[in-house]
């Protein structure tokens, strides 16, 4: 029999010890985590005080400044493949100062635009460390960290972008390319930034931050030839020129199809509507059938009562006999 599973020893070797590399890694990232805790722990006792004081569920001028100038100047950005490994630590200063001001607050993960589901068989996160395993393409895009310092009071003080490998896509020539950047929460963290998809060299669309409110997906009509190769999507920051990749696209530009192929993907992609001109042609058909057949019908029944009328009026009745006189003298000129 056939095994495909990874059972040569070398690969479960390999993989256990990615397994225990992971470990590894986490457990050096608590440790660290726990032991910069144990001194944010007497700060954070200070802070309980000087917050029941002060009761405020507005950040302090001077700790918006920290969070302002991370924001400004953070530029973390990720290119790996699909199995690797990452890690996002959002423990920065801006982090820190929010944490002193407001102990109780609480630190929200969002993956493009949404809150980030925690697989735990790949992710771990504790305090302001988010690590994932075994990478897959759907991980891509916009990572960003925000501290909950009241209820439904969010400050993000860190964005990461991540790109896992490049989707491939396949696309015939003539059609709709559809593809996806996963860069709107940096577009909106940055007011001045545009979202650019390149291919080589070329910029093939810019766009603003105002018009990426709605559509989650950008199209590229009638595609040809010249959309073949690796894209990019890049946000570009313009007033501090940071740049950030999130998606990588291996677009295949295959050749035209031809008319059957058309109809058939037509057919495929408005399934109602082939089924509404399936449904019409064939009840075209039942029809275009019925009248003929009862116009058959109605002309075998004018011809009966045409041979009645015929009938009565002349007074055949009884079928006519015919004897045969042409055969005697066809005989007579054989025998000359
Ligand atoms: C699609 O692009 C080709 C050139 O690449 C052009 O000749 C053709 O007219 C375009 N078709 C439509 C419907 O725009
Ligand atoms: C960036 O800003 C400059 C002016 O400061 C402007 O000329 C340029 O077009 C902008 N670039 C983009 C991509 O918006
Ligand atoms: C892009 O995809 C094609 C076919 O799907 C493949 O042959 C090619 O190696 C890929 N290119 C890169 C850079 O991944």
């Amino acid at each position: 029999m056939l095994n495909l599973e990874p059972t040569t020893p070398a690969l479960v070797i390999m993989q256990e010890l990615r397994m225990n590399f992971f470990n590894i890694l986490m457990l050096i990232g608590l440790f660290q985590i726990s032991c910069s805790t144990a001194g944010l722990l007497g700060n954070s006792l200070i802070a309980k005080v000087r917050q029941r004081t002060s009761s405020s569920t507005e950040i302090s001028a001077e700790t918006m400044k920290v969070v302002g100038n991370e924001l400004r100047t953070i530029h973390l950005q990720f290119d790996k493949f699909a199995g690797d490994f990452v890690e996002f630590n959002c423990d920065n200063s801006a982090y820190k100062m929010i944490m002193f001001e407001f102990p109780y607050a609480a630190l929200k993960w969002r993956h493009n635009g949404h809150i980030l589901s925690i697989k735990p068989s790949r992710m771990v996160y504790n305090m302001g460390l988010l690590a994932i395993q075994n990478l897959e393409m759907m991980d891509g895009g916009t990572y960003t960290c925000a501290v909950e310092y009241a209820p439904n009071k969010q400050m993000p003080v860190a964005v990461f972008s991540l790109i896992v490998g490049a989707k491939t896509t396949e696309i015939a020539e003539g059609n709709t390319l559809q593809i996806t950047c996963d860069g709107d929460d940096l577009l909106q963290l940055f007011p001045n930034s545009v979202q650019i998809w390149k291919l080589q060299r070329k910029l093939m669309s810019v766009k603003s931050r105002q018009s990426s409110k709605r559509n989650k997906q950008d199209l590229f009509k009638n595609v040809s030839k010249k959309h073949n190769g690796i894209w990019f999507c890049v946000i570009f920051d313009n007033s501090t020129k940071r740049a950030w990749k999130t998606a990588r696209y291996n677009i295949t530009i295959l050749p035209p199809p031809n008319a059957i192929e058309k109809l058939y993907a037509y057919a495929v992609e408005n399934k109602i509507r082939a089924g509404l001109v399936i449904a019409g042609v064939l009840i075209f058909f039942f029809v275009a059938v019925q009248t003929f057949i009862s116009r058959a019908e109605k002309r075998d029944n004018d011809m009966e009562r045409e041979l009645e009328y015929i009938k009565k009026h002349f007074g055949i009745q009884k079928e006519v006999e015919t004897t045969p006189k042409e055969e005697q003298p066809m005989l007579v000129m054989n025998e000359n």
